[in-house]
């Protein structure tokens, strides 16, 4: 069976003072977690992180990479400067950039084919809001998320790591339900195994106000392969103790 990932996103958060304590704080009292782990940090953060976890069992993850390879395109980071970075994963299509920089299905399908294209794995975040989740629209819209992946990235889809985030859940203290995640992470798991055979390989992680008192009870549900955390990633006793619930 695969180990659980458990991944963090520190979102725009850090310093170099405050993440050298937070990387002290977890790799004093990690001990040997049954889990994978990650940070997804900020990009300009990629060169002390990679100093700071060098050795650990914990991977270097960022937050966004360009669809594009290089050339011309003013404040954009590629593919290829993640990887000299020693970065593993990369978030794509997290909610937040979906709703603030108008992220489309597509471009976040592109964005996942460029980070494969150089051996970086998408961390791919798809998630209803509140107002498709009250129209009973959950399934359509993850679904049509996740269908725009696995279009545009065909038999590597099994290389990629799917993230559920419901949108009503992030940051704001509201849970999904392990049952409801559970329903929907099912859902998630017969599309890519309508289309790979090597699906069961696939992480699909839980995320969305992922805490150490409810952690436990998400991961164990059959088809919630880890987590995606938000605030809690930043406090390293709350980080600690989601990773050792990843059993
Ligand atoms: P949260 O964020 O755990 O703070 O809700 C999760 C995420 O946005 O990845």
């Amino acid at each position: 069976m695969k180990k659980k990932l458990i991944a963090g996103n520190w979102k725009m958060n850090g310093s170099f003072a405050a993440n050298e304590a937070l990387v002290n704080g977890l790799l004093t009292n990690l001990g040997t977690p049954a889990c994978e782990m990650a940070l997804c940090v900020p990009s300009i953060y990629l060169a002390q992180m990679q100093a700071l976890l060098v050795g650990s069992e914990i991977d270097l993850g960022a937050q966004d990479v360009s669809q594009h390879e290089g050339g011309a395109f003013t404040g954009e980071i590629s593919g290829a400067m993640l990887k000299e970075f020693g970065v593993r994963y990369v978030l794509v299509g997290h909610s937040e950039r979906r709703q603030y920089h108008f992220e489309t299905d597509a471009l976040v399908a592109a964005k996942a084919q460029r980070a494969l294209a150089c051996g970086v794995t998408p961390i791919v975040c798809v998630g209803e809001t509140l107002t498709e989740r009250e129209a009973g629209m959950t399934e359509e819209v993850v679904k049509r998320q996740l269908a725009a992946v696995i279009h545009a990235n065909g038999h590597c889809i099994s290389e990629i790591v799917v993230a559920y985030e419901p949108v009503w859940a992030i940051g704001t203290g509201k849970t999904a339900s392990a049952e409801q995640a559970q329903q929907v992470h099912a859902v998630l798991r017969a599309q890519l195994k309508a289309a790979s055979a090597q699906a069961d390989r696939i992480h699909i992680l839980y995320g969305g106000s992922m805490n150490a008192a409810n952690a436990a009870q998400l991961l164990a549900q059959a088809d919630i392969d880890g987590g995606l955390v938000g605030g809690a990633s930043l406090k390293a006793p709350d980080f600690l103790s989601i990773i050792a619930s990843a059993l």
